[in-house]
């Protein structure tokens, strides 16, 4: 049993990395800005909080974000963290796949993180998934309520389940720091029109797809699919699975 400090332990990914370490013993400390959401009350943003909540806690999982603005607040949230948990036997990051050769500014502040990460003195792993089933479904969701859904049809995606990425993260976290970025993704490569087409089988809607043609460069890599990792299908739950068990959407629960 490790005592594990958990930043974004209530976002949708966080919220199953939680479950996962308590299932194992861990005691599990998790950091929101909202009083009664986690166990600790902080701000990653100020550092406000953040250095009780991870005093004496071996292991790390940072799993936090602010994807407003691009996520600009990241890095200074991410150094704010590295201070407050100096002591930590491991941290694991949690980035995406590919942000490294798409121009996406959300993925310029993450990799920044990453590198901050790596030249710290803190020892680390870094954990790059690809996207998850629930953000297509969230995405989905919208699409669905609309006459005509206009989306990137020819984006490819790789899919994963959260909760595998959770299960994933568990392990990892109690394994040796790797020092080194290690790819995890879904069991197969779709493009966004076949995902719709599957989703649209199970639900009915959305009713109608319109390809919005996005000739710019980030589109380019996503048509491309630098977002995927078809090396590292190590997740199982396909999409289609996905749609037909979908409960709960985390991205509207907050
Ligand atoms: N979504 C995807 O498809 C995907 C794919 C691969 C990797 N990732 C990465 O996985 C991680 C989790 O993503 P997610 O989609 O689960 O995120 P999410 O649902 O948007 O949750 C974001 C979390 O960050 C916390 N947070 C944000 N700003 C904070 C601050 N200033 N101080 C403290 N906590 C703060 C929030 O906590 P409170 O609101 O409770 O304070 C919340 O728990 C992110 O690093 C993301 O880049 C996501």
């Amino acid at each position: 049993m490790s005592t594990v400090f958990v930043t974004g332990g209530t976002g949708a990914l966080g919220r199953h990395v939680v479950t996962r370490l308590q299932e194992r013993g861990d005691e599990v400390r998790v950091l929101s800005r909202r009083w009664g959401a986690g166990t600790h009350v902080g701000d990653l943003n100020t550092g406000a909080g953040v250095a009780d909540a991870a005093r004496g806690a071996e292991l790390v999982v940072h799993a936090a974000s602010d994807t407003r603005r691009f996520g600009r607040a990241d890095l200074r949230q991410t150094e704010h963290l590295l201070k407050a948990a100096k002591d930590a036997q491991h941290l694991l990051y949690v980035s995406i796949v590919g942000i490294d050769s798409i121009p996406y500014a959300y993925y310029r502040h993450k990799l920044a993180c990453e590198q901050s990460i790596a030249s710290s003195a803190v020892p680390y792993t870094i954990l790059r998934a690809t996207q998850f089933h629930e953000l297509i479904g969230w995405l989905m969701r919208a699409a669905e309520r609309l006459p005509v859904a206009p989306l990137p049809l020819d984006f490819r995606f790789q899919t994963v389940a959260a909760d595998e990425v959770a299960a994933r993260i568990g392990e990892m976290t109690h394994g040796d720091p790797r020092r080194e970025i290690v790819d995890f993704g879904g069991p197969e490569v779709l493009t966004l029109g076949q995902m719709a087409e599957l989703w649209r089988t199970e639900r009915g809607r959305p009713r109608r797809l319109a390809r919005v043609p996005a000739p710019w460069s980030t589109a380019r890599a996503f048509r491309e699919g630098r977002n995927t990792c078809p090396e590292h299908a190590e997740g199982t739950q396909t999409w289609t699975q996905f749609v037909a068990s979908e409960g709960e959407n985390p991205y509207r629960l907050r």
